[in-house]
């Protein structure tokens, strides 16, 4: 029993090296800006990622609020296609298609609507904020986009998206808001901190202000997303928590935004984050900035009119949208306004997000916790044994 039990720790650290091997599964991904159009006055960004017999499509624009669409299909030469005129035209739905589409098995998408500004001087919980405590929100679809062009790159899969707020126009608007897409052709863990575990059928997101000037002392942002399920689909908001924080110090908790299991064998999607911002483009520790989320919202919602979103799904009766907003800045740091630099990340995907493993070193940590009480007891037994063993014979001695 007792040795057993010491198997079993022993045993736990083996499969824990072994599932820290970034996995087999690995796609071929390639990148498209624009297909089919030969101007850069719009972005369009089309992730191409092919595996055995499936494709999955990340279409990335900002063709109004920053959008990504994911289509996953079981063909390996299933294709997207873009009516440009559509596209640019005030009723783009059908306008991006995948083909053939017989092929679609599922698709998502998550829409990055609003920046909420408040003074966060009593509260730092968006949640609790006054309506007076808000100033006017930055909505994303009336940014004005750079063009992607010398911004993104096929051989390490990332793309920049950066935009300017154009309401403000002329009146010494500095800073940039940037989405940065980065996509993934096996697993692996980042390098950056929040050193978030990906596999191939993802890609990351970082949101990242910098310069933008914060309208009060103690200003607080909030981020607010959407996410949208087809047909019967609903999404739901998980939160996993773990002791290890080896790979994000201090960050105990994971948020994950996942499509609810269903009876039938559609696909799932998932955004997936840590719960901790960085105030520097090489985040370390000490940058850390408090992220906070809250409930996932569901009944009376709508997308923002112009997206990417819309021009795939079309009318809302189609689908369910959730939403929901992520804070950063807590109670007394003013981390954002001293170096006026932000960025979060998430990994957007197709299928179950990623789970992080307990890490070896933790393992070895709590296998030597566990395994020396063990040993010892082990140890004592086997002396208590041969202790008896040996009094017995010296009992049974006088006898012969
Ligand atoms: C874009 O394509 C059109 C025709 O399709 C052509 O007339 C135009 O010169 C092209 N522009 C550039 C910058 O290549
Ligand atoms: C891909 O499809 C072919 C033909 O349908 C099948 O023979 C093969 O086993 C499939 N491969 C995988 C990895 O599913
Ligand atoms: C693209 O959309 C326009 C306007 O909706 C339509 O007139 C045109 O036929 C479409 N082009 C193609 C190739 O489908
Ligand atoms: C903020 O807190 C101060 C003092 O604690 C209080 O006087 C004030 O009314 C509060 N403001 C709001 C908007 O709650
Ligand atoms: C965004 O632009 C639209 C149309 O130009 C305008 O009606 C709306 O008020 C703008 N939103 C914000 C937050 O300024
Ligand atoms: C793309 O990334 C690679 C590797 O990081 C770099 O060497 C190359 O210069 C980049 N290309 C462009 C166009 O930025
Ligand atoms: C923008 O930058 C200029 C020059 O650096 C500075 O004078 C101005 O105050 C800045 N505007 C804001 C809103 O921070
Ligand atoms: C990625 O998706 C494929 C196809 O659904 C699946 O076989 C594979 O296990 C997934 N890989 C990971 C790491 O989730
Ligand atoms: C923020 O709120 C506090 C307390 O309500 C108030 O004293 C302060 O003036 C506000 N700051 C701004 C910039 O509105
Ligand atoms: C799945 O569940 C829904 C209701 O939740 C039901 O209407 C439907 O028949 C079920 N489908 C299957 C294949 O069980
Ligand atoms: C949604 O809107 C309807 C009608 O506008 C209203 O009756 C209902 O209470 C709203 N639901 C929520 C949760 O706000
Ligand atoms: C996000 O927060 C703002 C400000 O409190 C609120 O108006 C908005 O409805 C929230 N969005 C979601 C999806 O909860």
């Amino acid at each position: 029993m007792r040795v057993s039990l010491l198997l079993l720790c022993l045993g736990s650290v083996g499969v824990s090296m072994a599932t820290e091997r970034p996995e087999a599964y690995r796609r071929k991904v390639s990148l498209e800006y624009n297909p089919g159009w030969n101007s850069s006055e719009a972005n369009l960004l089309h992730i191409r990622a092919v595996g055995q017999n499936d494709t999955l499509h990340f279409v990335w624009s900002t063709i109004g609020a920053p959008t990504m669409v994911l289509v996953y299909t079981g063909s390996e030469t299933s294709s997207l296609h873009v009516n440009w005129t559509k596209l640019l035209s005030n009723s783009p739905f059908g306008a991006i298609r995948v083909e053939p589409e017989e092929s679609v098995l599922y698709s998502t998408a998550v829409v990055f609507a609003k920046v909420y500004e408040y003074n966060g001087t009593n509260t730092s919980d968006l949640s609790k904020a006054l309506a007076g405590d808000f100033y006017p929100a930055y909505d994303l679809a009336n940014f004005t986009w750079d063009s992607l062009d010398g911004k993104w790159n096929q051989s390490d899969l990332t793309a920049t998206f950066r935009g300017v707020c154009a309401d403000h126009g002329g009146t010494g608007w500095n800073g940039s808001i940037a989405f940065q897409v980065t996509a993934f052709e096996g697993s692996d863990r980042d390098a950056p901190l929040p050193r978030l575990l990906h596999s191939a059928n993802s890609s990351k997101v970082a949101f990242v202000m910098h310069g933008v000037a914060p309208r009060g002392k103690q200003s607080r942002f909030a981020l607010e997303i959407f996410a949208l399920e087809e047909g019967s689909g609903r999404k739901e908001l998980q939160s996993v928590r773990s002791i290890d924080d080896e790979y994000t110090p201090t960050i105990f908790e994971m948020a994950q935004l996942v499509s609810r299991p269903r009876n039938d064998s559609v696909g799932s999607s998932f955004v997936q984050w840590k719960t901790a911002a960085y105030a520097s483009p090489d985040a370390q520790r000490t940058d850390t900035i408090h992220c906070q989320y809250y409930p996932l919202r569901t009944a009376n919602l709508s997308l923002p009119g112009r997206s990417l979103a819309y021009a795939f799904f079309g009318p809302e009766a189609h689908y369910a949208v959730a939403g929901l907003n992520v804070s950063f800045g807590g109670e007394d740091s003013e981390a954002y306004q001293e170096k006026r630099y932000l960025s979060w990340s998430a990994l957007i995907g197709y299928g179950e997000p990623p789970e992080d493993m307990f890490s070896t070193l933790v393992m070895v940590i709590l296998a030597v916790a566990l395994g020396t009480p063990v040993l010892l007891l082990v140890a004592g037994g086997i002396t208590v044994c041969v202790a008896a063993q040996k009094r017995r014979y010296s009992e049974y001695d006088p006898i012969n």
